[in-house]
């Protein structure tokens, strides 16, 4: 089954393996996709995975994350290079789909030159500069921005776009009560927390005809936050109006290591790459850092570490008809298998497995029983300045 041709909202696809969303770091200073990118992709593509979902594109100017080098999609300056990655995955037979997304309060207004904006003010640990509350006139721009990146993913050639509803992002801060503080026709009941993501869908199956998919976070781990229960209600209500495929995923940025679940942190490489550590000076770095090493066994990391969302996928697939793609620890060939025979979802999704291994599917099809990533998270911290890398065999974990 795994390996069997077959369809996801109309595209046809090698086999039921995705690549989940990864930002690269491999945009242009302007938000284009380069050569590097693209090669990427191309590699990914030529050993046989069935579909890609490429790394966040910003929709607005104020969308833009604090990492380097994200793909950007506000403006036609990159029309021409999207084209060449989607033609070039597409000769390669695999699928692509360009992932949409707003960073909300997920972002720096340092970053983005302008201060940022979420549904309400509310305190993110890592971006402590105040956000800007969205006034209704802001909202409805936000998604014709959606709306008008969607007509230029479509100019582009890709076949799906995916609407980034996860992970802490502007989307994920409207649907949780979490971020969501409002109490004007945005916010309050779950119906008027979901309207700007129905408004999106809906607005790019007007403007479209390209299938929409939306990666959630199933359970968000925040106070009063997403929970199963709330998730299928909002899954329901996006399958009615017009989302084509549900991606689930966990977590937020601000406990990334619950979206990527680790044995432990990757200390040196927060003292490396995060800030406001990675800016501490060199002598306050050496007492800093053998100190939060000692500490670092004794944090709780949150568990089980492989297949940590199959079963919110599984309760999501019992309530909605629309695909569903599963992402998060999944390393077992095994395990793939049995989530698709079991029904517990209908795709399988997987990104530092393809990190470490861009040709894992090839591998997984000769006989490699298991990616070989080891969750050290080195590549989560190095994007924060530098594009994706695997660090295998440099870590010990
Ligand atoms: C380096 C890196 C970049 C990521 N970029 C994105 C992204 O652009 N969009 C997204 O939805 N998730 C992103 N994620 C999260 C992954 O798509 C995925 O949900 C998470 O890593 C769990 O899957 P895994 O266990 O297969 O790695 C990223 C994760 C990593 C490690
Ligand atoms: S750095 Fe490599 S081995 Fe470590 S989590 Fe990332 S992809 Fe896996």
């Amino acid at each position: 089954m795994l390996f069997n041709e077959t369809t996801i909202s109309r595209i046809s696809v090698k086999n039921r393996i995705i690549r989940s969303a990864t930002h690269d770091g491999l945009a242009d200073e302007q938000g284009a996709p380069t050569e590097a990118l693209i090669n990427k992709y191309v590699q990914l593509a030529k050993n046989e995975v069935g579909c890609i979902i490429t790394g966040y594109a910003a929709v607005s100017r104020n969308g833009v994350s604090p990492y380097p080098r994200m793909l950007r999609i506000y403006d036609d300056s990159a029309t021409e290079k999207y084209m060449e990655l989607t033609q070039a995955v597409h000769s390669q037979g695999a699928a692509v789909v360009l992932q949409l997304a707003h960073c909300g309060r997920q972002t720096s207004s340092k970053a983005i030159g302008m201060q940022k904006v979420a549904p309400s003010n509310v305190l993110h640990t890592f971006y402590p500069d105040k956000a800007k509350e969205l006034d209704e006139d802001e909202i409805y721009a936000i998604i014709d921005d959606f709306a008008e990146a969607a007509v230029r993913a479509e100019k582009a050639g890709f076949d799906a776009v995916q609407l980034h509803g996860g992970h802490g992002y502007l989307l994920h801060d409207f649907l949780s009560a979490f971020g969501n503080r409002r109490t004007d026709k945005w916010g309050g009941s779950l119906q008027n927390r979901c309207r700007i993501v129905e408004l999106i869908i809906k607005e790019i199956k007007e403007r479209t005809n390209l299938p929409v998919w939306i990666k959630i976070s199933a359970e968000d781990n925040r106070k009063g936050g997403m929970r199963i229960d709330s998730s299928v209600e909002i899954c329901k209500r996006l399958e009615k109006a017009g989302c084509d495929a549900i991606e689930v995923s966990c977590g937020t940025v601000q406990d990334g290591m619950n979206t990527m679940r680790s044995k432990r942190m990757p200390m040196d490489a927060v003292f490396k790459y995060r800030e406001p550590c990675a800016s501490f000076p060199a002598l306050l770095n050496k007492i800093a850092l053998p100190a939060a090493n000692l500490i670092n066994p004794l944090l709780k990391q949150p568990q089980p570490l492989e297949n940590f969302n199959v079963e919110n996928a599984a309760t999501i697939k019992k309530n909605v008809s629309v695909p569903i793609i599963v992402v998060g620890g999944i390393f077992e060939l095994s395990e793939m298998e049995k989530i698709l025979s079991t029904g517990q979802a209908d795709f399988v999704s997987m990104c530092r497995p393809f990190i470490c291994e861009p040709n894992l599917v090839k591998k997984l099809k000769d006989g490699q029983k298991r990616a070989k990533c080891i969750m050290c998270n080195y590549c989560g911290l190095v994007i924060e300045k530098e594009p994706t890398r695997c660090l295998y065999g440099k870590v010990k974990m």
